[in-house]
């Protein structure tokens, strides 16, 4: 059995914590909580996550939602392995579930320039859903951002990049417990 305080190690390349797991945790857990009370007279929801950065989000969301839901993964790059947005979405898997009429939350990691969610939420209305609404963990505070409407929001944050808790830079730091920023010299390809 766990006691006390998680000790958490911190990753050598990361520079500082920016929101810690116990901060994720009780951020996910209130937000399970809202979506349960808004969601409760209403059938046929289904959570739908944009892999890859939104599956460990995703997974400990549904887990804070006591209703019935149905799970379904898209997949959608605008990114490459570096840090700025592309503008070009790519759809490179789709939902599955049959959303007609259906009350669908999309799960989403990060609101940076607001363009993949602008695209999912079109995507997912034209699928002819009762209901398209957003849940992301964290939105980035920053200009130029599309004007993405989105009902449950975790953490505002800085115009930084964030890894961790899903998050990847170059494909790693996924697994990592916490959010943090990485050093300056991992983006230089020192490490
Ligand atoms: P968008 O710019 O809002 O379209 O964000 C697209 C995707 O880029 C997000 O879903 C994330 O997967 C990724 N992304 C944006 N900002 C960050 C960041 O700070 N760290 C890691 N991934 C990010
Ligand atoms: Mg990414």
């Amino acid at each position: 059995m766990r006691k006390g305080k998680t000790v958490e190690t911190l990753h050598p390349n990361i520079e500082r914590v920016l929101i810690s797991e116990e901060q994720l945790r009780s951020c996910v857990s209130k937000m399970g909580k809202d979506i349960t009370r808004d969601y409760a007279d209403k059938p046929g929801i289904v959570v739908v996550s944009v892999l890859r950065g939104a599956a460990i989000f995703m997974a400990d969301l549904v887990r804070e939602i006591n209703l019935p839901l149905e799970m379904d993964y898209m997949a959608i790059s605008s990114y490459g392995a570096g840090t700025t947005s592309s503008g070009v979405i790519n759809v490179q898997k789709d939902i599955t579930t049959d959303i007609r009429g259906k009350h669908v939350i999309i799960a989403e990691d990060i609101i940076d320039s607001g363009l993949t969610l602008q695209y999912t939420i079109e995507h997912l209305k034209e699928f002819g859903a009762a209901s398209v609404e957003v849940a992301a963990l964290l939105r980035k505070e920053r200009e130029n951002q599309a004007a993405v409407d989105a009902r449950y929001v975790g953490f505002t944050i800085p115009d930084e990049f964030v890894v961790g808790y899903g998050l990847d830079y170059a494909e790693r730091y996924r697994n990592l417990r916490y959010l943090g920023v990485l050093k300056p010299r991992v983006y230089g390809g020192e490490d």
